[in-house]
């Protein structure tokens, strides 16, 4: 076989077989074929598409392409859950101890943040001395002793996946469907779960800016995991605007807080108790939603779900204490208000320039080793719909450095729009698949 004939077979619209994605992502593990191969391939795939059956195979090859956790001797159904990223989505920190506390063993691997999107990762390190950095015999041992667990990917999860996605990064080769779906898929199958919740975000925000690709891409990889023999769900959820109140490590971590005090905002409040629901119930652990919202409100009311929370952060060398006590929590030495330019109702957030901001301020990476400040970022403080008074505080700014926030609070006042008309309200949840 020839990697040469496969790009030609592409190009010109052919399908490649098992044998031949088998053929291209073994050999471009093994650096057998170079990168220039694999990017005229990639293009090719941009333009050409992939079949349902092309985009299968290469999942499969590329889940296949390291190791593939057997997570088998923790009891239960394993059910994860899998975002596709957005600003201020700092929904698994308080759906896990959630779930976990309503009896779904919850067994999960993490990102860090990139770009203008955040990581679990990078936010759970809020809590001191917490680490992810955790042996699978460990990671199993948690799940079983307290019923959850989060670590950050091994090196040896879908390295087809890494070698490719880096690929696709430099050579405009990143938003094709198939692409993007088996990206994601094969770290979630070689994950092991037994059930997959996803989390398909659309808008400003989020990497599907079109509501139709968002489900075209959620109804593909609902396939590819239920061919794959898992439990699949998808939601499709607004990312027009950022979700939840704060965006930025330690502000989020106080958010979900007081989400499983039952204080969190309305918005979050809902997608964690939707995604809760849908876990549930692919985990048979509820009956039907009803049941299954009832049992997520009782861990929230009877304090078991905050209880969980610090269960976790203790069994990962974190401080409990932090849970309690906002105080224990990374805090920027300036907190200021960000007042309105004007008066109305707020009409857009373009949510990814708000992701950016925190990232001006410190929040985020420029590249994978770039050091994080975990104390800044924003408390919005008005959301899309809401009406402000000139003067009257838009958002609250968390910095160390004076001449980034006003910097960032510039860019920060320019992502809103505002109009006299009260706008149409936003439909958090799309869509289910
Ligand atoms: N996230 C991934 O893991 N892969 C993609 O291709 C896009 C988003």
């Amino acid at each position: 076989m020839r990697m040469y004939d496969l790009i030609m077979k592409k190009r010109n619209g052919g399908e490649l077989s098992r044998e031949e994605i088998r053929f291209f992502i073994t050999n471009y593990v093994n650096g057998t074929i170079p990168d220039y191969q694999v990017s005229a391939l990639m293009m090719a795939i941009y333009f050409q598409k992939m079949t349902e059956a092309e985009t299968y195979e290469l999942t499969m090859a590329m889940a296949e392409s390291g190791e593939m956790l057997d997570l088998s001797g923790i009891q239960g159904i394993k059910v994860d859950k899998h975002s596709t990223g957005g600003v201020g989505d700092k929904t698994s920190l308080a759906l896990t101890p959630l779930v976990a506390a309503c009896g779904i063993p919850v067994a999960k691997m993490s990102g860090r943040g990139l770009g203008h999107t955040g990581g679990t990762i990078d936010k759970l390190e809020s809590f001191p001395g917490f680490s992810t950095a955790l042996t699978i015999r460990q990671f199993e041992d948690n799940v079983n002793r307290i019923g959850i667990a989060i670590m950050g990917q091994t090196a040896d999860l879908a390295p087809a996946d890494k070698k490719l996605y880096a690929l696709r990064d430099v050579t405009a080769t990143v938003d094709n469907l198939s692409l993007i779906a088996s990206s994601i898929m094969s770290k979630k199958l070689a994950s092991g779960a037994d059930a997959i919740v996803l989390d398909v975000k659309t808008g400003s925000g989020a990497f599907m800016k079109k509501e139709a690709d968002a489900f075209a891409l959620a109804e593909e990889m609902v396939k590819i995991g239920k061919s794959a023999g898992r439990k699949m769900k998808a939601l499709i959820t607004d990312m027009d605007q950022p979700l939840g109140s704060a965006v930025g490590n330690a502000l989020e971590v106080k958010e979900a807080i007081h989400t499983l005090q039952g204080k969190g905002p309305k918005d979050f409040t809902e997608l964690v108790y939707a995604l809760g629901t849908e876990m549930l119930l692919l985990g048979g652990v509820a009956k039907n939603e009803q049941d299954a919202m009832d049992r997520l409100q009782g861990a929230v009311e009877d304090g078991s779900a905050l209880k969980k929370l610090k269960e976790f952060v203790e069994a990962q060398g974190g401080d409990p204490r932090a849970v309690e006590d906002e105080s224990l929590l990374p805090k920027a030495s300036v907190a200021e208000e960000i007042p309105s330019p004007r008066e109305g109702y707020v009409s857009s957030i373009v949510c990814d320039e708000v992701g950016i901001c925190c990232l001006m301020l410190g929040g985020g990476r420029e590249t994978k080793e770039s050091p994080i400040d975990l104390s800044v970022g924003f408390e919005l403080k008005k959301k899309v719909g809401d009406y402000v008074k000139k003067g009257e505080a838009l958002a609250g700014i968390h910095s160390n450095d004076a001449l980034k926030a006003k910097e960032a609070t510039e860019r920060f006042l320019k992502a809103y729009s505002f109009t006299d008309k009260k706008p149409e309200n936003t439909k958090l949840i799309k869509g289910r698949i």
